[in-house]
């Protein structure tokens, strides 16, 4: 582990022991925005309301043991990826309309497309059903 690695994970270990546990890791260590829902890693479908966009174009879905996942909207069109930066995996923070690795700096767009490396492989992306008012997300597990 290099120390780039080393303090970065120790600012979130101490984010968590220091600050009260995962309420505040949800809003202060995690992507930068608060979640819209918290969920187990075993889940697999997850009902997004149209109205979970009114405020905000990211809704973040934050995942009990595993990657959050993003889902933006822009001009109607919806897009949901990993926030699992490609490189060495860290969580990726939300900032405008990209999403930005704080290990080692890759930028990612909404699409998940690489932006900035180090990072070359894009962001995983997740699939979705349009439904009466909603979307569903559909999660699969990223090997
Ligand atoms: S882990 Fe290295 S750029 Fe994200």
């Amino acid at each position: 582990m290099d120390r780039k690695t080393f303090l970065y994970r120790a600012s979130c270990a101490a984010c968590l022991a220091g600050m009260g546990g995962i309420g505040t890791w949800l809003s202060s260590c995690g992507t930068g925005i608060k979640p819209f829902v918290e969920i187990d890693k075993k889940v697999r479908n997850v009902e997004i309301p149209f109205s979970a966009w009114d405020n905000n174009p990211v809704v973040v879905i934050a995942r009990k043991g595993a990657n959050n996942i993003a889902v933006t909207r822009k001009n109607n069109v919806y897009k949901a990826v990993a926030l699992r930066c490609t490189h060495q995996g860290a969580g990726l923070k939300v900032k405008g309309e990209e999403f930005t690795c704080p290990l080692h700096g890759s930028k990612f767009s909404w699409e998940g497309k690489v932006l900035t490396g180090p990072a070359k492989e894009p962001l995983t992306t997740y699939d979705f059903q349009t439904g009466e008012g909603k979307i569903i997300l559909q999660i699969r597990e990223i090997t």
